[in-house]
């Protein structure tokens, strides 16, 4: 499959729940990589880590704690008029010891700087840095054919998927995507139109 045009990638950059089972091939799997530390970040210091999860094993255990910490917040059963978009969360939440991989995508903080150094250890100095990364890596996972879905619910269990993945103090888990080849239809991003959130020259001049 040729690689999709950059727009074309962004306006199907659903936040996918259902994959099909195929696995995930390494090279794709480095190529969005490679892809997302093309990013900006501060100071040119690339504070970011992924960690590419395709063993069945460790999906399950790392999506395991996802689905009990999701459930437990947001309960076990779907309260009524549950949007379309936290009917997608429940479904990925019960699906997401299954995916065909995932990747975390985690920020370092051991890097100082002038401007970091001596400073508590903040969370989200560093973070930032990364979240230009993850646009990438979701961008080129779509033009690959794939799909991925930004989630952060693992931070309510943040420090079990780190023993699980056996990462230190010092790296702080971002985001959570899982990553497969989309199942079933799906269609262009729904938002509203960009004249609405959109000002010329003064706030609030729709033009
Ligand atoms: C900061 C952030 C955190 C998110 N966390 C989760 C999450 O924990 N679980 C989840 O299923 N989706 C999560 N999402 C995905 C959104 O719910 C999703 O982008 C939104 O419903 C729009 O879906 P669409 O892009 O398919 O239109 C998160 C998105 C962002 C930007």
């Amino acid at each position: 499959m040729d690689d999709m045009n950059l727009f074309e990638a962004m306006y199907s950059q659903r936040s996918f729940t259902r994959f099909r089972p195929d696995p995930v091939p390494k090279e794709a799997i480095e190529k969005i990589i490679d892809a997302a530390i093309r990013a900006p970040n501060g100071g040119n210091r690339q504070p970011w880590e992924f960690i590419a999860i395709t063993d069945p094993e460790v999906i399950a255990l790392v999506g395991e704690v996802y689905k009990e910490v999701w459930l437990n917040a947001l309960g076990h059963e779907a309260p009524p008029g549950e949007t379309p978009a936290y009917k997608a969360a429940r479904y990925l939440a019960h699906h997401m010891p299954d995916v065909p991989a995932m990747i975390l995508i985690c920020a370092d903080h051991s890097g100082t700087s002038p401007t970091t150094e001596g400073e508590p250890f903040v969370r989200g100095s560093q973070a930032s840095s990364v979240w230009p990364a993850a646009q990438n890596l979701f961008l080129a996972a779509r033009a690959l054919g794939l799909g991925t879905r930004l989630t952060t619910a693992h931070l309510r269990g943040e420090q079990r998927v780190k023993d699980i993945l056996g990462i230190p103090d010092h790296v702080e888990t971002v985001m959570l995507t899982p990553l497969g080849y989309p199942r079933g239809n799906f269609g262009t991003t729904q938002r509203k139109p960009a004249a609405d959130v959109t000002s010329h020259n003064r706030y609030g001049n729709r033009g």
